[in-house]
């Protein structure tokens, strides 16, 4: 797993946050500068590290930092800037009106990911630099249960569309006003402007998180039946993208020396669905990790648990 950015993700529960954490901290014991960043609301990743984190990087290890984005605040920030870009191109009688919808459309749906989209953005193109000289040489995402995630990682699509949409409405509102006027030239238009940078920041995430050179995704899973299955259409999601898979990790795998009538029996079952991910995905490389017999809580567990994520 030495792609520049990873994103880990998978069911709910199954060892997302565990395993990131785990490979960040070896990744960063090994070396290499990495940061970790949380990106699902409800975040753990502090927990992990047993020290409160924030919006900023914090360091946690020698080597690496981590970040926990908040999305009510990113959302505040963006509804700020959004006005911000408003006041400098509406006229003033219509700020007031302005400001109402913006807000009204800051608590609308899809308005949640796409300030946690911007600030994913943000880190990736102007702070981070994953794989730059001046950079992390790993940028690694601990991501939100499967679905959320998956649809956050389409939007640089959906988001490119939408702008694509709007820049179209801008030059045919531009020609149509010069027109009007009749000099033929094309008038200064910011809210263009804005848009194109919009555009063209999604144009470079996408092409970041397509690069199989830079972008790896790792799904994390259990060796249960439904874990299998959500993996399952998870990845035929992320193959219709174009999103790399660079890994599987099974979680939570009974270990040799569990012993027990009880274990026995649960040792049957994991059986036929370890034999389940074998059949399924076979071409995939994959990782076992062994159930721990306590929760994991410091560094060092961190370190066991990155013993079974080495080549
Ligand atoms: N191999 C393991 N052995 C024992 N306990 C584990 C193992 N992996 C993870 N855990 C424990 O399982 C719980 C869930 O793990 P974790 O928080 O990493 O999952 P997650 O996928 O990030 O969950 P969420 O979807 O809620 O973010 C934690 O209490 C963690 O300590
Ligand atoms: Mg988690």
């Amino acid at each position: 797993m030495h792609e520049p950015i990873l994103f880990f993700s998978g069911k709910g529960g199954v060892g997302k946050t565990t395993t990131a954490a785990a490979h960040a901290l070896a990744a960063a014991d090994s070396g290499r500068r990495v940061l970790l960043v949380s990106t699902d609301p409800a975040h753990n990743l502090g927990d992990a590290f047993s020290q409160p984190l924030g919006g900023q990087p914090t360091r946690v290890a020698p080597n690496l930092d981590a970040i926990e984005i908040d999305p009510d605040a990113e959302c505040a920030r963006y509804i700020e800037q959004v006005k911000q870009n408003i006041r400098a191109t509406v006229r003033s009688t219509m700020i007031e009106e302005a400001e109402r919808q913006i807000d009204m459309a800051g608590r609308a749906p899809g308005a949640y990911e796409a300030a946690l989209f911007d600030r994913m953005v943000g880190i990736l193109l102007d702070e981070a630099h994953p794989g730059e000289a001046k950079g992390y040489d790993q940028v690694v995402f601990d991501t939100a249960p499967t679905g959320h995630t998956i649809r956050l990682l389409t939007l640089p699509e959906l988001m490119g569309a939408w702008v694509d949409g709007l820049l179209r409405q801008r030059t045919e509102h531009n020609r149509e006003r010069s027109q009007w006027l009749g000099d033929g030239e094309v008038p200064e238009d910011p809210l263009y402007d804005l848009l194109s940078e919009r555009r063209r920041r999604i144009a470079a995430v996408r092409d970041l998180m397509l690069d199989p050179a830079m972008t790896a995704f790792v799904f994390v899973l259990t060796p249960e039946h439904l874990p299998v299955e959500e993996t399952r259409r998870a990845l035929a999601d992320l193959d219709s993208h174009q999103l790399r898979v660079g890994a599987l990790v099974i979680n939570k795998v009974l270990p040799e020396e569990a012993d027990g009538t009880f274990v026995a029996q649960r040792r049957a079952a994991e059986a036929e669905h370890l034999a389940a991910i074998e059949r399924h995905f076979a071409e995939r490389r994959r990782y076992y990790v062994p159930l721990r017999a306590a929760d994991v809580r410091d560094l060092d567990d961190l370190r066991a648990i990155a013993g079974h994520l080495r080549d």
